[in-house]
């Protein structure tokens, strides 16, 4: 059987990428691809409960506790729903991954970039997305977007020079790692984000 693709969004809060996330399911399933949805930190039942404590703004935690647990999520994440699914054939579309980890955990919280490679290697060996998209929006534009939906969570009651760092680093990735990263401009308006996330979803459908 041939292996599914696995798909990440990446952003900083309000970037706008689970809005474009329905979008690209619709896009996949047109095509006939069977997809599966998920989510970091999340995805499992261990994993969403290190969510909720991952986001909970009542804890406190040492920045590399943090990141520990955002790989033990993901370790997780892989072993039971991203590495089956792609065995099956599936399309695996994941709201988040590893680059979050060196946007959030190294730019925002700035902890050693090396250190995060060491729990990159250790957590998915040489597993890379076939493709991410990065929606990229002013930080500005994202903190006004994030305080309109909710009560804000432990990261996004952050302030604006942490979102910058995230930003500067989701930027420093996309540049160091252009084949795989695609970077959107988020701050244009909806229909034209989703004309874009179709151009660069065509690539990869042609690639099959
Ligand atoms: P979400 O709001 O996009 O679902 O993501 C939850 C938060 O977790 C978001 O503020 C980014 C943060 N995060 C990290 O800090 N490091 C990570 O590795 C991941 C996956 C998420």
């Amino acid at each position: 059987m041939t292996q599914g693709k696995f798909i990440t969004l990446e952003g900083i809060d309000g970037a706008g990428k689970s809005t474009q996330l329905a979008w690209i399911i619709e896009l996949l399933q047109r095509a006939g691809l069977q997809t599966v949805v998920t989510r970091e930190p999340g995805g499992t039942l261990l994993g969403e409960q290190l969510r909720a404590l991952l986001l909970d703004k009542s804890i406190a935690m040492h920045a590399e506790t943090e990141a520990l647990l955002m790989f033990a999520a993901r370790r997780e994440h892989l072993d039971k729903v991203i590495l089956p699914s792609l065995a099956q054939g599936q399309w695996v579309i994941s709201d988040r991954f590893t680059d979050a980890s060196f946007a959030y955990q190294g730019g925002g919280r700035g902890l050693d970039s090396e250190k995060l490679a060491i729990l990159e290697h250790w957590t998915q060996g040489t597993l890379q997305p076939d493709l991410t998209l990065y929606f990229d929006v002013p930080v500005d534009v994202g903190q006004q977007r994030v305080s309109q939906i909710k009560v804000s969570d432990r990261f996004e009651q952050e302030q604006t020079d942490f979102f910058q760092r995230v930003r500067a680093a989701y930027l420093t990735r996309a540049k160091q790692f252009p084949d795989r990263i695609k970077q959107i401009d988020s701050s244009q308006s909806l229909s034209e984000v989703k004309i874009a996330v179709e151009q660069v979803l065509q690539h990869l459908l042609h690639d099959e």
